[in-house]
């Protein structure tokens, strides 16, 4: 059987990568590899069990680091287990480092390289991700975009061959493991939830790494009608710890969840908040209004359809009050589940690569 490597190295691109692998594992001999830039068991380990995925075959054990620094690593790593193993092919997903890594190590060798979730753009280059994304863009042999959009992206900067429009791979995990999280998890007995309530994550540098915009947010968060449960990323939670911040209001901060914990949160909240490109997503798709705590974002097609708004943290306690307390701008901002696909994306990817590779 052919080989087909599969790169992946923090939380959500192995949540994403999962339907991927399970559509692969009869066609191809796999070899997962973990870059490991996420390490601790709450952010990586744990979704390997929840997604009831194999354990990865290597772990380049990357760890953190300066954005070259994990490049780096991660660009030895993949290139050594590349020139091994020779796969007929290998992918990413995403815009994290282990995307970059793996696209620049497989654009100097024979391996042709597959990058999922190609095309998003924020228009942002001062994000590492959109550097990330653009360069993986135009390495890529095979360019798996979740949607319209994101083919013409490609499109306006020349990237035509080896583009496959598939719908997201978010959709096909969520669709999986709603009702397994529904089923399963105890999560809002544990916390104590009546409805309604806010589900919250924040982690983007340009949040947490402004001591005065992360406080405002968690302000408002502390301040909001209804109880906010916040599972902190590691990067929030130390820069909270160095703020010495403790929420004294509505705010409750929890450690991170478990994928089908997080999935049963956010599918019984009343309302999003997020700077997460993965929660946007499926906000969308679990029919939950969202309020994005970004500048910009690149994942444009839930704005349009008015199911997600970008706010500034001095708007987002006035933002959350509204969409507690007024059904109607609920309901406003719900309505379309079906913006990133039909739950077949991972298939999809599975095919061409089996045609093609
Ligand atoms: C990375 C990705 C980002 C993605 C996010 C998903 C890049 C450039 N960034 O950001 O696109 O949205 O993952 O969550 O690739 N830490 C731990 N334990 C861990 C992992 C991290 O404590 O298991 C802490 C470390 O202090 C580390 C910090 O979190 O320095 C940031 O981690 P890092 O992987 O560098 O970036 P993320 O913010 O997670
Ligand atoms: N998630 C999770 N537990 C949490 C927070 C998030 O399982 O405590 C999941 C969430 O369902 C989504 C993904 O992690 O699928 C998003 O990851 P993150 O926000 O870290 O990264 P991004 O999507 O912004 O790159």
């Amino acid at each position: 059987m052919r080989e087909l490597a599969v790169v992946v190295g923090t939380r959500p691109e192995i949540i994403k990568m999962a339907p991927v692998v399970r559509a692969a594992t009869d066609r191809f001999d796999l070899h997962l590899v973990h870059t490991g830039q996420h390490y601790d068991d709450e952010m990586s380990g744990a979704f390997f069990a929840s997604l009831d995925l194999p354990a990865p075959d290597e772990n380049l054990s990357i760890g953190s680091g300066t954005q070259a620094e994990q490049t780096a690593d991660g660009l030895v790593g993949v290139e050594s287990m590349l020139t091994e193993r020779e796969p007929a092919a290998v992918l990413a997903l995403g815009d994290t480092n282990a995307v970059l890594s793996t696209a620049i190590a497989a654009s100097k060798l024979p391996t042709a390289f597959g990058h999922i979730e190609a095309g998003l753009r924020s228009f942002d280059r001062t994000m590492p991700e959109e550097v990330n994304r653009v360069v993986a863009d135009h390495v890529a042999e095979f360019s798996f975009a979740p949607t319209e959009q994101a083919v013409e992206h490609l499109a306006d900067e020349g990237v035509t061959a080896g583009v496959y429009e598939t719908g997201n791979t978010i959709v096909d995990a969520c669709r999986e493991h709603v009702p397994l999280a529904e089923e399963r998890s105890d999560v809002l007995e544990e916390l104590g939830l009546p409805e309604p309530y806010v589900a919250a994550t924040i982690h983007r540098p340009h949040n947490t790494d402004d001591p005065e915009r992360l406080r405002a947010i968690m302000g408002a968060l502390d301040g909001a009608g209804a109880p906010v449960v916040l599972p902190a990323h590691p990067r929030t939670q130390s820069v909270l710890d160095d703020l010495g911040y403790e929420p004294t209001g509505s705010l409750e901060l929890v450690g991170p969840l478990d994928y089908l914990d997080f999935l049963k949160l956010l599918d019984n909240a009343t309302v999003a908040v997020t700077d997460s490109g993965g929660i946007q997503e499926e906000a969308s798709i679990l029919e939950v209004p969202c309020l994005t705590v970004r500048p910009n974002t690149e994942r444009p097609e839930t704005v349009d359809a008015g199911v997600n708004q970008l706010v500034e943290p001095g708007e987002l306690r006035g933002r959350v009050e509204t969409l507690l307390e007024d059904d109607a701008a609920r309901a406003a901002m719900t309505g379309h589940p079906d913006l990133y696909g039909d739950g077949r994306a991972g298939e999809r990817i599975v095919d061409v690569l089996d045609e093609h590779c």
